[in-house]
């Protein structure tokens, strides 16, 4: 006879969504706290691999919902936790966390560049030097991360049979990823829309520093190993406004007391949805609106931040490429490629981001500069003759914990920050162009050849 369930535990219990219909042909996936999955089944995989033992003491640099998450399962299963965070840890999330057992370091200066994710993650690295045999879960590369998901794409699978578009916030890259690449084994047509907001650096707008940024969780300063670019057919940049009005109309409208992320989510799959009345969408929630009743929720904080919108927004503007514009909202045919397909492409700056006079695509006339030699000169053998002036932005990856100095418009190179400081000096720190002379042996800034480094990194 089979009857009610009984959970081993809450976060057995709560771990996958409910899945609710908000039209004919949407889904939502709603969550209580998505990170649950990855939180239990990366501490699950480190204690079979013989990484983290039982007891064993768990270290992270995080400020959200993973965080809290790590908390929640390391205090069922009888594990220490130390998490490096930064003020977003509001005081309500701190007294949740430390009452979970979790000791917590909260930095409060910025670094220079990086912001502080990359003070968060130097403190981290001290944390895990001065403590042999502690585990660090790493959930920007940890592939656990999105290999968690595999149960939720198995649940959408059996309740609906097949979708046909996936659309949800793109952080880590985890969840979006992750359920896709499942789904995908059985629905290799399924369309995937990556949501991401402007100023974060995933999908190849520059930095705008995303410690200041309103609409959190979302979007990144460095590049997670994790997102999969060939993953995403299209991406949307939603801003911080439009995602907190969406968010007040999900619950408006359909009652779900949701955090920012599954607004912004929720505003994309509603027009994809009603754009595409055949097929069926299924759209990400990640986490309550608990957290977000003093702010997204209040609207004198909406006020007197200056994103409080009464009118719905315009249509989203469909980008040529990745650039910092001004549309609150936008999107770009990304066509499942590689990062540095995509950045390659894109006219320079001042060529505007009209779709109707350029086609996304490769342009003959300036094809792409190729960085790496491919004669049988070598480092030597380059060949380009112009001189560009290209915007420099700061970037960083997580397999590459230093900050990475991304030379972009029509040279969509990194260098690392050593590689950079050595080659260059400290004149590149704080500028945000620079003149690049391609010609002669290989790359020069400002006078520098720095070539050899370049090349490694094309
Ligand atoms: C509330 C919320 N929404 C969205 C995301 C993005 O999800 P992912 O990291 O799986 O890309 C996160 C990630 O931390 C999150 O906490």
């Amino acid at each position: 006879m089979s009857g009610p369930v009984i959970s081993a535990n809450l976060v057995d219990a709560i771990a996958l969504p409910r899945l609710v219909w908000l039209r004919p042909n949407l889904i939502g996936l709603v969550f209580t706290l998505m990170k649950l999955l990855p939180a239990r089944f990366i501490i699950r995989k480190a204690l079979e691999e013989g990484e983290l033992r039982p007891g064993g003491l768990i270290v992270e640099a995080t400020s959200g919902t993973f965080g809290l998450s790590l908390a929640m399962v390391s205090a069922l299963q009888g594990h220490p936790l130390t998490l490096v965070g930064d003020p977003a840890i509001d005081p309500p999330l701190l007294r949740r966390l430390e009452d979970l057992g979790a000791t917590v370091h909260i930095v409060r200066e910025a670094g220079a560049s990086g912001g502080f994710r990359q003070v968060r993650q130097e403190v981290l690295e001290k944390v895990l030097a001065s403590t042999p045999g502690s585990f660090c879960p790493r959930q920007y590369s940890n592939p656990h991360n999105p290999g968690s998901y595999a149960p939720c794409a198995e649940q959408l699978a059996h309740a609906v049979g097949g979708i046909d578009c996936l659309v949800g916030s793109v952080g880590s890259g985890g969840s979006v990823c992750g359920i896709s690449s499942y789904l995908r084994l059985i629905l290799p047509e399924l369309n995937v829309i990556g949501v991401d907001t402007h100023g974060s650096v995933i999908f190849g707008e520059t930095d705008a520093g995303n410690d200041g940024w309103l609409l959190r969780e979302v979007g990144n300063s460095l590049i997670p190993a994790n997102v999969d670019h060939t993953a995403f057919d299209l991406v949307h940049w939603v801003g911080a406004a439009e995602a907190f009005q969406a968010t007040r109309r999900l619950h408006r409208e359909h009652a779900l007391h949701m955090g920012p992320t599954s607004g912004a989510a929720f505003l994309v799959a509603d027009w994809w949805a009603r754009n595409h009345p055949d097929s069926l969408t299924a759209v990400i929630f990640p986490d309550e609106g608990y957290r977000y009743q003093d702010t997204v929720y209040n609207d004198a904080w909406l006020e007197a931040k200056g994103v409080r919108r009464d009118v719905p927004p315009r249509e989203p503007v469909e980008w040529n490429r990745p650039y910092n514009g001004r549309d609150p909202w936008s999107f770009f045919r990304w066509g499942r490629r590689a990062y540095s397909d995509v950045m390659w492409i894109g006219p320079s700056a001042d060529q505007g981001n009209s779709v109707a006079t350029e086609e996304a695509g490769p342009d003959a006339a300036h094809p792409p500069p190729k960085l790496v030699p491919d004669g049988p000169g070598g480092a030597g053998a380059t060949t380009f003759t112009r001189t560009e002036r290209v915007e420099v932005a700061r970037g960083r990856t997580d397999d590459a914990p230093t900050p990475l100095l991304r030379v972009s418009a029509e040279v969509p190179v990194w260098v690392d920050a050593d590689t950079a400081a050595e080659v260059l000096g400290d004149a590149v720190r704080g500028l945000s162009a620079l003149d690049i002379a391609l010609g002669g042996n290989g790359l020069e800034v400002d006078g520098i050849d720095i070539g050899v480094a370049v090349s490694a990194y094309a």
